[in-house]
């Protein structure tokens, strides 16, 4: 394994040194080589032993991270190399060699040297490597539980929350789903509870058996249900096993990975056989697995503030975590923005089919062929609305999405009003919203 770029400075000091040593053993070699009475197998086998020793430490040093490498370098290999210049002193005064600077000169004058070399290296390292300069904001290793739940916090509901908007983070979660008890929109479940009703989720029939079975791979997702010893290595629990030992954090887990190996009833469509949830591990929202550990501790802690030992999942130890939003802002499209960009942040494909922008194929609400649905809804003897045109339409339809409700075929009802989030309007300058109403009043089948 090649060490990572932060990684350089200590296992390139440590590899230097070993030089070091293998030029000590010449050294004295060449020294035992021109004395006839010096003893060259005692001397040659205590700096070969050294020589062996600085190797095995170098090599050792290769698999750990930067701050393990600086404290094993200043004690482990420290040591060694305080001992191997005293055995060098003590061979020189010994076998009586004059002529010599001390060991410990020398020693400086290498440090000195490999220093140099070692601050031209690295100013020249980031011109020759292509890839970006470390974030700042890059936390690495150990981080609390408190704050590990607090990163799940902000990728649900962002980490500034402006005023009339509704609090939204990269993950996307509140577009659909309610956090507080008693709090319903209507088509997505209440997240209110999930911790404790994981856990009994698993043990229904229905679960064993529907939409498909424990141990079937659901397609839309490409994960086998009911097996959490079978996900991707990043992603899973530590001691993951079968069906048999789920636990909450195994059914959280596959809610988001995998949204129709289990659908809550009622909100899968007709028979519950298809959920409207995004694959949350992939586009577009694409949590990374430690962004999807953390929500999963979020959730399994807020109902007991201040308390985290109800959560189960690992933290995260060695890899680097960008912390996910600390330094993102509000939500908010300019108009400077290409088209599938701006209609992307805003998270309107989570929940409309659009024609024309790739990947938008959400169920949760009507599929937007506005272009011929529009002059049918203002026709609709239930529109109440102001809107005379197409564009009007749709303008009214981001700004006040209660001011007509569609009646929603497949399931035989309205679609729920509420649903479609209000605040839009504080997330969108004036250019911005012209485009995407030009855009989406052309939009067909
Ligand atoms: C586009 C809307 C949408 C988004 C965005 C969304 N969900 Fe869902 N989610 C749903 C719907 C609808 C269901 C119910 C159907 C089902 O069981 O899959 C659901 C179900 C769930 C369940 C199972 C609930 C239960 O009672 O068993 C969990 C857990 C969940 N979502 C978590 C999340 C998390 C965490 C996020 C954000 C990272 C998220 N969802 C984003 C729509 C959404
Ligand atoms: C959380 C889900 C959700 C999100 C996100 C969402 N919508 Fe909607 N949208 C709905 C639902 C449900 C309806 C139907 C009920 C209604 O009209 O309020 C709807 C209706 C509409 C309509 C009217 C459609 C018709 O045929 O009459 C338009 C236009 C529309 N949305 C555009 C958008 C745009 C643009 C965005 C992104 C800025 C967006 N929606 C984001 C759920 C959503």
């Amino acid at each position: 394994m090649l060490p990572e770029q932060q990684d350089i400075l200590w296992t390139f000091l440590a590899i230097t040194f070993t030089v070091f040593a293998l030029y000590v053993f010449v050294n004295v070699v060449k020294h035992c080589r021109e004395r006839e009475d010096v003893n060259t197998t005692l001397w040659g086998g205590v700096f070969g032993a050294f020589l062996v020793v600085m190797f095995l430490e170098t090599s050792a040093m290769f698999d750990m991270t930067q701050g393990e490498q600086l404290g094993y370098f200043f004690s482990k290999m420290g040591l060694t190399i305080f001992l191997l210049l005293l055995t060098w002193g003590i061979f020189f005064k010994s076998e009586k060699i004059e002529n010599q600077s001390p060991p410990i000169i020398r020693g400086f004058f290498w440090w000195t040297v490999i220093s140099v070399l070692l601050a031209g290296y690295t100013n020249w390292l980031p011109q020759q490597r292509s890839d970006p300069p470390p974030k700042a904001s890059a936390i690495v290793g150990d981080i609390t539980m408190e704050e590990y739940a607090e990163m799940g916090r902000i990728i649900i509901f962002g980490a500034k929350q402006v005023a009339g908007q509704k609090a939204i983070g990269k993950g996307q979660c509140p577009l659909c789903h309610t956090f507080a008890a008693g709090d319903n929109i209507g088509r997505c479940p209440n997240l209110f509870g999930i911790d404790e009703r994981g856990a009994t989720r698993v043990k229904e029939d229905k679960y064993m058996n529907e939409p498909v079975k424990v141990g079937e791979t659901e397609p839309a997702s490409g994960i086998v249900k009911g097996a959490p010893d079978q996900i991707p290595d990043e992603y899973r629990r530590e001691g993951a096993g079968g069906h048999d030992s789920m636990t909450s954090e195994d059914y959280i887990r596959e809610s988001m990975m995998c949204p129709t190996c289990y659908v809550v009833k009622g909100f899968g469509g007709p028979g519950d056989k298809k959920s409207p949830m995004p694959v949350i591990s992939k586009p577009p929202v694409s949590l990374s697995p430690i962004e999807v550990n953390a929500v999963i501790a979020w959730l399994q802690s807020r109902e007991t503030p201040g308390d985290y030992s109800r959560i189960t999942v690992p933290l995260p130890s060695d890899q680097p975590i960008e912390e996910a939003s600390a330094e993102e802002a509000p939500i908010f499209v300019t108009g400077a923005e290409p088209i599938d960009q701006m209609i992307n942040t805003l998270g309107c494909p989570l929940c409309h089919t659009i024609p024309g922008i790739e990947g938008a194929v959400g169920e949760l609400g009507p599929k937007l062929h506005e272009k011929i649905n529009a002059p049918q809804r203002i026709k609709d003897p239930r529109y109440k609305g102001k809107a005379t045109n197409t564009k009007e339409y749709v303008r009214e339809s981001i700004l006040d999405p209660s001011a007509f409700l569609v009646f929603n075929e497949t399931a035989g009802e309205l679609y729920p009003d509420g649903l479609m989030p209000q605040g839009f309007k504080n997330q969108i300058s004036v250019e911005a919203l012209d485009k995407i109403v030009d855009f989406i009043s052309q939009t067909e089948g």
